[in-house]
């Protein structure tokens, strides 16, 4: 049994990681912007905490109420996106906020979590990136912000791996798909049960030597 802390646990993908880590009988600490939308994560019995992910005083109060206490998995899971869009229809405030939350957030999160972690027996970190933030794979351009601020937390993440190494913590970067929530619509062709199944197995699987790694839900290794 293990103890884990996932992001944007109120609804899709986090929720959803929730719900099948609390299925096998472990422990899991949610974190949500809005008490009001907690009542699936309650009942599942997991922990709440309110977060929001851009505001960095609160994350270093989520840090302060978990202090002395064990996080064995955080997983970033937070995250906003809205695709399509011209350079000439961009603005400032829209690139900002999605750099706070996607990329700044996380590690951010990690700062503020990083003694409870290191207080856990896994060492792991898994942040929720996309492929879309593979500068390899981007063949149709569009979604600056979403792209860029997933691009960033991919190196956040290997400057992390580097960093931590030496500790024998596992730090990736995972992409969960193209998946059917509020975010990936009605049009996506993965459950969002087969991708967190999948997800799952890539964090259970892995151990410090591939820790920097960018895998697909299935396990495949991805572009950078
Ligand atoms: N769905 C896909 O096809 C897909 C593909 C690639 C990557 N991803 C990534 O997977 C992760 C989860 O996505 P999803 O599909 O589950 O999206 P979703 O259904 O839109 O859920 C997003 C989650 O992030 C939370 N969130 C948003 N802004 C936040 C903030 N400032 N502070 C704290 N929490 C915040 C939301 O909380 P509220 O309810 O409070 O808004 C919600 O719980 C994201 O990082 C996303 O980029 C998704």
């Amino acid at each position: 049994m293990a103890t884990w802390l996932i992001t944007g646990a109120g609804r899709g993908i986090g929720l959803e990681l929730a719900r099948q880590l609390r299925g096998r009988g472990d422990d899991v600490i949610g974190t949500v912007r809005d008490a009001d939308k907690a009542g699936a994560l309650r009942e599942l019995g997991a922990r709440v905490e309110l977060v929001d992910v851009a505001d960095p005083s609160a994350i270093d109060a989520l840090g302060e109420r978990m202090r002395g206490q064990a996080i064995d998995v955080l997983v970033n899971n937070a995250g906003i996106g809205r695709f399509g869009g011209a350079v000439k229809d961009l603005t400032s405030e829209e690139l900002h906020r999605y750099m706070a939350v996607n990329a700044i957030g996380p590690i951010l999160v990690v700062r503020a979590l990083l003694p409870c972690l290191r207080a856990g027996e896994r060492r792991t970190i898994a942040s929720i990136t996309s492929l879309m933030g593979s500068i390899a794979d981007n063949g149709s351009g569009g979604a600056y912000g979403y792209r860029a601020s997933k691009a960033a937390l991919n190196m956040l993440n290997a400057s992390l791996a580097l960093e931590l190494r030496g500790e024998g913590f596992t730090c990736l970067v995972l992409n969960p798909g193209w998946v059917k929530t509020d975010m990936g619509g009605a049009r996506a062709p993965t459950p969002v049960d087969v991708s967190v199944r999948g997800l799952l197995a890539v964090i259970d699987g892995a151990s410090p030597e591939v820790t920097g790694r960018f895998f697909d839900h299935d396990g495949k290794s991805l572009p950078w």
